[in-house]
């Protein structure tokens, strides 16, 4: 019989110490709205990843835990299986978070004040990892036409001269594109020729819909590999980011070397246990419920496209990948704030502002759609009514 998952049961994540729905007053001034914002979902973990951390609870001993081989063993064959790329273990370097990875190898790949490449609009703390460490941020604005975004390469061959590192983020967040082969290869060329460092942000690497496929980067080509690092993690997948664990694959041992000599000055080579145990379970054991949850998702970002689309003044990209959805608004006619002021006052909706993104974002938001299927309908139509009713907001 078919494994049954239930991601229509709606859970209470209010008071939960929930980043998305606790930080409403920190972040919109407003403890009401139905928060769309920070990129996790409203569905339990799978049951195999509870199991496992409940085997450890009861079990009783929490003390200092090792990265043992299963561990290892999990990703490379997730890795096998998910994206076709044999890895070998010794590629795998243990991180807490993938921000926390590229702190650590801009650190180790660039000098301050080298410039370090991104595609906007795009997830932000892309940028502020690259202020915070002193290295200069390059902005590669992603081309737009026809609800399509596409990577600059014009632009890609003026700037890769002047820059040491490029962070690629795949698929990307926030336009939900998943990188063609093709694409990932004349970028991959590009910054071949130049010498220029790739850090591959693939944490969304496993939601992607049918019929777009995921390939890595490090696996696009012509030894992309050599000059790379690809940072995935088990933490959008399978809803389990509070965890705090991911696996940065570099088989360059030169390169390897230098990211680990860089974790190494602030001992962040120890795992968490539950990230640990978490992690195991769920490459070893969570590939049905991914399946699952890929179907259901599927459905509702049809749902959410079909009803944005039918409004006036908005229109959805289509994401190929990732459980969220950027709205270009621009035809509102509204101001950023204005805009903000529409969906929090208005609408009573929490988005990701567009302007975090970088250049690009004005005039955009990003919504959130993994809720149960019912939640998601509620705040549609708060939505649809919000526009209906659209006043000046001015
Ligand atoms: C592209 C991208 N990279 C990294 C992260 C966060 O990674 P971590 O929590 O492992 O630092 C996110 C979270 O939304 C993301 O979208």
């Amino acid at each position: 019989m078919p494994e049954k998952f239930n991601f229509d049961e709606v859970i209470d994540r209010t008071g939960s110490a929930s980043y998305q729905w606790d930080c409403r007053q920190e972040f919109y001034g407003d403890n009401g709205v139905f928060p769309m914002w920070v990129a996790d979902m409203h569905f339990k973990s799978p049951q195999v990843v509870l199991d496992a951390l409940r085997q450890r609870i009861d079990y009783g001993n929490l003390a200092y835990t090792a990265m043992m081989p299963s561990f290892y063993k999990a990703i490379t064959n997730w890795m096998q299986t998910q994206f076709n790329w044999q890895i070998m273990e010794d590629w795998v370097s243990f991180s807490p978070g993938i921000v926390t990875a590229l702190c650590v190898a801009i650190r180790a790949y660039t000098q301050p004040g080298d410039g370090v490449l991104i595609q906007t609009p795009v997830y932000s703390p892309f940028f502020k990892t690259v202020e915070r460490n002193n290295r200069q941020v390059i902005v590669n604005q992603l081309l737009l036409k026809e609800g399509y975004y596409t990577m600059d390469f014009g632009k890609l061959e003026q700037q890769l001269p002047k820059v040491k590192l490029a962070i690629l983020c795949s698929p990307h967040n926030p336009v939900g594109r998943v990188w063609t082969t093709g694409e990932l290869h004349r970028f991959g060329m590009l910054c071949k020729k130049h010498g220029v460092i790739v850090l591959s942000d693939e944490i969304h690497a496993d939601l992607v819909y049918d019929p777009y496929q995921q390939i890595s980067f490090a696996n696009a080509g012509n030894n992309f590999a050599d000059f790379s690092a690809t940072m995935i993690a088990p933490s959008k997948t399978f809803n389990i980011a509070g965890l705090y664990t991911s696996a940065i694959i570099i088989p360059c041992p030169e390169l390897k070397k230098r990211f680990d000599t860089e974790m190494d000055k602030s001992y962040l080579v120890e795992g968490n246990l539950f990230g640990i145990f978490a992690l195991e379970a769920a490459y070893t054991k969570g590939k049905r419920w991914i399946e699952a949850l890929l179907e259901y998702l599927r459905e509702n970002r049809d749902i959410m496209l079909n009803t944005i689309n039918n409004l006036p003044g908005m229109r959805a990209i289509v994401p190929e990948g990732t459980f969220i959805m950027w709205v270009d608004c621009r035809e509102m006619g509204l101001s950023d704030d204005e805009l903000m002021k529409f969906f929090i006052e208005k609408a009573r909706i929490g988005p990701a502002p567009g302007t975090i993104f970088g250049k690009g974002g004005s005039g955009f938001v990003r919504l959130n759609f993994a809720y149960p299927r019912a939640m998601l309908a509620e705040v549609l139509q708060q939505l649809k009514n919000a526009v209906d009713e659209l006043i000046p907001v001015r």
